[in-house]
């Protein structure tokens, strides 16, 4: 059995840090083990601007523990207002990376997202032109529409007629956690990708739900059954171009998690990499890892991968991670994959 392997330093191409004391805490834990990562703009406020963003950026980059050399690759977020001109600029001067759609009310701080898609068509279009890629939150919001098929719903109703009506629209579909969402990212061709999350590699709505509420599983687009899991697997670890790692880390303190209307969002910074090493040699595929965690997504974004690598080694005995991460916001848990993890990134 192999012991050892040694990946391209990863990235991670959905990601929130947060701000203030928040930001402080679990920054250290991505930059760790990561070159890069897409940063979420789902603020209050939201990041909407290119100055916001270069602003957030700094706050970013003073959080870093000393000697880190991760690089925040920021987003913009969406909304009915956003200006093409501030877009195109900020795309010129190399700023962004990305625009984050989010249907308003969708998730954590969406509220300033779209209702109306035709009023960002000028922007959609303007981002085709120059090749900024489209991160999608890809969830309808409708109330008659149960929040298990918000996702292929989202793909038929919107993300479709979208890419149809913007030919040349670069789009990655965030945290697909579907079998739809799987079929779909493979038929789009070299302007459509999608992220999948370590946790929707783990879990299924089973986990969330069985013998009690388990709100630390609780995340946006919710787990699906099994055989979406199933579907999610296959993909990743599948070698195919269109995928790639998006871990959606989204730390909430215990007390909004363990809430009677509790925070959605996983916190699988700090045990990632363990989490996949595992899930990757549980399909024979460990050597399909580095193009999910390290290949896939710079070629995405029209990116070289990074320079340096990392090397995770398969211990006998599990390494336990800390439960908590305490933070000065307060304590975040974090993601319980529910299996001893036995792959540790050395160094
Ligand atoms: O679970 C989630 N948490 N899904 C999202 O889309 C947002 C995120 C957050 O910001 O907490
Ligand atoms: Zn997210």
């Amino acid at each position: 059995m192999e012991n050892s392997l040694t990946l391209r330093l990863p990235d991670d191409w959905h990601l929130h840090l947060r701000d203030g004391a928040m930001l402080r805490g679990v920054l250290p834990e991505t930059a760790r083990h990561f070159g890069r990562a897409i940063v979420m703009p789902n603020l209050v406020p939201p990041v909407v601007t290119a100055a916001q963003a270069a602003a957030y950026r700094t706050r970013i980059l003073a959080a870093l523990p000393e000697g880190a050399a991760f690089e925040p690759l920021m987003t913009l977020y969406l909304t009915e207002e956003t200006d093409p001109a501030d877009i195109r600029a900020a795309a010129a001067s190399g700023l962004v990376a990305a625009v984050k759609l989010y249907p308003a009310g969708a998730t954590t701080n969406s509220q300033s997202g779209v209702r109306d898609f035709d009023r960002v068509r000028a922007v959609l279009e303007t981002m085709a032109e120059i090749g900024l890629p489209l991160c999608t939150h890809g969830e309808v919001t409708t109330p008659e529409v149960d929040i298990f098929d918000r996702e292929a719903v989202f793909i038929d109703t919107v993300l479709d007629p979208i890419r149809r009506a913007t030919p040349g629209l670069r789009v990655v579909m965030e945290h697909i956690t579907t079998a739809e969402g799987v079929a779909y990212a493979r038929s789009g061709g070299t302007d459509l990708g999608a992220t999948i999350t370590t946790h929707h590699l783990i879990i299924n709505r089973n986990h969330i739900l069985v013998g009690g509420i388990r709100p630390h599983y609780y995340c946006l687009p919710v787990a699906k059954r099994e055989h979406h899991r199933l579907a999610l697997r296959r993909a990743a670890t599948s070698g195919e171009g269109c995928f790639f790692l998006g871990t959606d880390s989204a730390p909430h303190v215990d007390a909004l998690k363990e809430h009677a209307c509790g925070c959605a969002g996983c916190f699988t910074a700090t045990n990632t990499l363990s989490c996949l090493a595992h899930v990757f040699e549980e399909e024979g595929a460990l050597d399909r890892l580095e193009a999910f965690a390290s290949l896939n997504g710079p070629a995405f974004y029209r990116l070289p991968p990074n320079k340096g690598r990392i090397r995770l080694t398969r211990h006998d005995t599990p390494h336990s991670y800390p439960k908590k991460l305490f933070t000065e916001a307060g304590p975040v848990t974090v993601f319980d994959p529910g299996f001893p993890l036995h792959w540790v990134v050395e160094g």
